[in-house]
């Protein structure tokens, strides 16, 4: 896409962190921004601060993880703005243990939010798009889409490398194609956001560990999080770039998630094996 202004934005995940400061970089470029999210009272808060300079800002209530929630979000923003060009795959949450202790349904929570609520947003909002002749699609991954190993991360890890293979598959089939609709890849590493504290919208039923092990890790990441945490308005710059010059990888931390690449090749090229992770930015 070459035009912003005008054109008509849905983030997910919107009311907190690098959604909600995608939000504020899209209005800033004169879009009309639609935010979903699963938290209510949060997304009642984020569009009331979002359009208090009158800017064009609508709410939907969405749990990306059910597919219907996800057609009624296309219905309503269509409604709304009459259109969507831009749209950012961005709800996502983290739960985990060690690997005997995570339950099923824990498992099945985070693929349902990181991995389906992106599937879901891509088969929805795709032909759209590509009716409409222009539109970019950003899904949010992580670095731990392409690192392994920090301690009780599996289904955070699992769900995140499911992104990344989905969304570039996706891209190279859509440039193949040269279909008028862009892909980015939003790889985060650690950024200020309510991140750390995802287990607020766990379902009902999903019970968080108490092992050492992951409050060890949890704690980790707050410090880092708080002591070297990226500001999300920085990530939204760089997505705006990548959307204007349609460009796929989007790295927040590159030396990081570069080098955690080079370590798998290493890995893959020697035998030797791979090595435990510290959280992104952690000491
Ligand atoms: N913050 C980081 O360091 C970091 C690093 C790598 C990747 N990410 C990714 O960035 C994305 C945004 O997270 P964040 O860091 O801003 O965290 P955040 O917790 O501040 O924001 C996530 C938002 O998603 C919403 N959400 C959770 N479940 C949902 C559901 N089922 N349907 C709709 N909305 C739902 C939450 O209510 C929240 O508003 C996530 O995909 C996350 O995995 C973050």
């Amino acid at each position: 896409m070459k035009e912003l202004r005008g054109r008509v934005a849905v983030v997910t995940g919107g009311a907190s962190g690098i959604g909600y400061a995608l939000a504020q970089r899209f209005i800033a470029e004169g879009m009309k921004v639609v935010i979903a999210d699963i938290e209510e009272k949060a997304l009642d808060e984020a569009v009331a601060s979002l359009g208090a300079d009158g800017a064009q800002v609508h709410g939907v209530r969405t749990d990306v993880s059910r597919a219907e929630d996800v057609e009624a979000l296309a219905r309503a923003t269509l409604d709304r703005f009459g259109g969507v060009h831009v749209v950012c795959n961005n709800a996502g949450v983290e739960s985990g243990a060690p690997f005997l202790d995570i339950p099923l349904n824990t498992w099945e929570w985070v693929l349902k939010v990181n991995f389906w609520g992106v599937l879901h947003g891509c088969r929805t909002f795709l032909p759209l798009l590509k009716e409409q002749g222009e539109g970019h699609i950003v899904n949010t991954a992580s670095t731990a889409a392409f690192a392994t190993g920090l301690p009780t991360f599996a289904p955070y890890s699992v769900s995140k490398f499911a992104v990344h293979a989905l969304s570039e598959n996706l891209d190279i089939e859509l440039r193949t194609a040269g279909e008028p609709v862009g892909v980015s890849l939003l790889v985060p590493g650690m950024t200020k956001s309510r991140m750390a504290d995802a287990e607020r919208n766990r379902p009902e039923g999903v019970t968080p560990s108490e092992a050492p092990e992951r409050r060890a890790v949890l704690d980790m990441i707050r410090s880092a999080m708080k002591n070297n945490g990226l500001d999300p308005s920085v990530t939204a710059d760089q997505v705006v770039d990548a959307i204007l010059n349609d460009r796929f990888f989007v790295l927040t931390h590159p030396e990081e998630t570069i080098g955690a690449v080079k370590a798998r090749l290493h890995s893959m090229e020697t035998g030797e094996p791979s090595a435990v992770r510290k959280p992104s930015g952690a000491q």
